[in-house]
């Protein structure tokens, strides 16, 4: 097959499985082999950076060189989907509004306090969306609120921490919500308003890092939404036993609507809600009432 820049070094079989094992046992993206050109391309603009002259190089690079961490970060970068937008998955936002934030309110009303978390929260519209849902369902207006966003990539982070936004992420937006939550930036652009702001935060985390999960407060509701749909069954296992570790008992898990924990032996339950299906951590250690089955 003829290339049309010869002076670009082609991947070997070889190299694309050592990168692949590498970035993989970092952060779970699991590369399949038929994705080689993908990968290829995408590195590409890491060796031009770095005037290194094949992948072999690069591999020895992320192994040794003193940058090896950051380098490492460049790559899941080039190789990581970042896509979202604000109010994604609508029917399960509802179900979310409707049944869960009642019971919330009521389960926690002593204390008055809610931790939710965004896990995987890409540029911030996910968690910046469930503020804005606490918000307009006035349940949690003298409450200590707080949604966490996480992500491994620090530049989405840093976007999310700006909430700055065009119309992409506006697509699934109405004018009300719109007029509601945000206010003018300019350049056609518009900003998350202060009250929603404030009872966000964000932080680089990676999700199978069970170390660095330890310093995740205990939470009463994850959203983990189209993160693992790019990770093999080891990778969502373990990520999965993380999440369930960091919910409260009795602490619920949302997965994007392509995902489900089918066959993953995960020690959740299944609860039906009338517009949705979600996780729930059992109130008890081992304890189980509706079997955990997929969806
Ligand atoms: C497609 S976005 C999903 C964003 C949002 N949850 C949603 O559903 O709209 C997936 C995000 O997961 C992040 N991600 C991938 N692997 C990760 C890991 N091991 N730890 C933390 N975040 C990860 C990516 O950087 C990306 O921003």
């Amino acid at each position: 097959m003829p290339r049309f820049d010869d002076s670009r070094p082609e991947m070997s079989l070889e190299e694309f499985r050592l990168l692949r094992d590498h970035v993989y046992s970092h952060c779970g993206i699991l590369v399949h082999e038929d994705m080689k050109f993908v990968m290829e391309r995408r590195l590409w603009p890491r060796l031009e950076a770095l005037g290194l002259p094949d992948f072999g190089a690069y591999h020895r690079y992320l192994r040794y060189d003193a940058q090896r961490h950051a380098e490492l970060e460049a790559a899941v970068e080039a190789l990581t989907t970042h896509e979202t937008y604000f109010f994604r998955e609508p029917s399960q936002l509802k179900a979310f509004c409707d049944e869960l934030l009642p019971v919330l309110e009521k389960r926690n009303s002593r204390l008055k306090r809610l931790r939710l978390w965004s896990a995987g929260c890409s540029s911030g519209e996910e968690a910046y969306t469930l503020a804005m849902l606490l918000k307009d369902s006035r349940r949690f207006d003298d409450w200590d609120v707080e949604v966490y966003g996480t992500d491994i990539s620090r530049r989405v982070l840093s976007m999310a921490r700006r909430a700055e936004y065009g119309a992409s992420a506006l697509r699934a937006t109405s004018a009300d919500l719109l007029e509601r939550h945000f206010q003018p930036a300019g350049n056609n652009r518009v900003r998350v308003r202060d009250e929603v702001r404030s009872w966000v935060s964000f932080g680089h985390h990676n999700l199978l890092d069970e170390t660095g999960s330890q310093l995740v407060p205990r939470m009463d509701v994850v959203f983990c939404r189209n993160v693992m749909i790019y990770f093999d069954q080891a990778a969502r296992r373990r990520v999965l036993r993380i999440v369930r570790d960091r919910l409260v008992p009795g602490g619920y898990l949302l997965l994007g609507h392509s995902e489900n924990l089918l066959n993953l032996g995960a020690d959740f339950e299944l609860v039906h809600l009338q517009g949705d299906l979600v996780y729930r951590r059992p109130e008890l250690p081992g304890l189980t009432t509706t079997g955990g089955e997929g969806r």
